[in-house]
């Protein structure tokens, strides 16, 4: 089977082609207009998707051509309710103008699916999630099946890494950018809080915070203390990742971790996590960032059930997993 998956529910726009479950075409165009801003103004993105989707569509489709496409996967929520519009709409068209179905995909479970790229991970596993708009810890029980453990109370836990960047006086996303000034600081060199919040809930504000005020008591924004305040900042947030994913795995007593979604590509999250008793399984760099490929791999898994959505399907921009949540 042959699928093109698109994922527009934020700022990439993506398409990818996989034919039996492996990758032929994973194309992302990450928009840059919004790095300007400190984060994504939604008004411009969903333009920037309408702009670019016909031309990232036809180099994911290149030397494999429209007719020996089987099914198409698109993200329908959550996300950007105009940047999911353009891509669900599109997916709608082509799937009425090449009579083949599409699936609606969840872009959560996209990302769950994005550790089943290029790699075997045993079933029943905890998945972390972390990205630009989620911070969520969920038991996946099997393909289709997931129970939700955990989730931010506040930001999550990307978007901490976005806003600390900013304050630093950097561009969007910041992520990257901390992650690169951390690489030469000290990451005890200022003991930032780490939230203590009960059961498996995570909170970044206050961390947010504290990273504010410490650069308001140092006065003057000195670039050569960047460095500290990075290694600091994200050794804070890898500490309280790691400590609800350890007391999940023990508690669930579940040893393997999947951990997925922009926040998986960094160095000191994986470097810490395989150090420590669980077995981390982390996506390639480019599939833990927003990509199509993961969203065609879920899609191809419900296509295979003969599973499809109806032209109905609406964008929902707080779609959830359709999770058990536990008492
Ligand atoms: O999964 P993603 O591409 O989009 C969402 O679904 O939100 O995640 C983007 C987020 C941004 O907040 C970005 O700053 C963060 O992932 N990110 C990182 C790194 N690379 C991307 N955060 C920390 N370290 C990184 N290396
Ligand atoms: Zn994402």
């Amino acid at each position: 089977m042959t699928v093109l998956g698109i994922d527009t529910s934020c700022d990439d726009t993506s398409a990818a082609c996989l034919k039996d479950k492996k990758i032929l075409a994973n194309v992302v165009l990450s928009q840059v207009l919004h790095s300007k801003y400190g984060g994504v103004i939604p008004e411009l993105a969903a333009r920037d998707h309408i702009k670019n989707i016909v031309d990232i569509v036809e180099q994911a489709i290149a030397g494999i051509g429209l007719h020996n496409i089987d099914g198409i996967g698109v993200t329908y929520g959550p996300g950007l309710i105009g940047s999911l519009l353009v891509g669900l709409s599109f997916a709608k068209s082509l799937s009425y103008a090449l009579k083949i179905p599409f699936y609606g995909v969840n872009h959560l479970e996209a990302h769950i699916f994005s550790l089943f790229i290029d790699q075997e991970i045993k079933i029943p596993f905890i998945a972390l999630i972390v990205s630009g708009g989620h911070t969520e810890l969920i038991l996946v029980k099997e393909k289709g099946k997931y129970e939700l453990i955990g989730t931010t109370l506040d930001d999550a836990a990307g978007e901490a890494f976005d806003k600390v960047a900013r304050m630093l006086g950097y561009s969007y996303p910041g992520g990257p950018i901390i992650q690169e000034l951390a690489a030469s600081g000290n990451p005890e060199a200022i003991n930032f809080p780490r939230a203590e919040v009960p059961g498996y809930d995570f909170s970044f504000s206050g961390l947010k915070t504290a990273v504010l005020y410490h650069l308001k008591s140092q006065k003057s924004k000195v670039k050569s203390q960047h460095p500290d305040i990075a290694a600091s900042f994200q050794e804070a947030v890898c500490d309280s990742l790691i400590d609800k994913v350890l007391k999940a795995s023990k508690e669930f007593e579940i040893s393997r971790i999947g951990v997925a979604g922009g926040v998986a590509a960094n160095s000191r999250l994986r470097e810490k996590l395989n150090h420590t008793e669980v077995e981390a399984y982390f996506p390639r760099p480019e599939f833990c960032t927003d990509n199509a490929a993961m969203v065609a791999l879920c899609a191809n898994f419900y296509l295979d059930k003969n599973k499809s959505s109806p032209y109905t399907l609406k964008a929902d921009s707080r779609a959830n997993l359709k999770i058990e949540i536990r008492n």
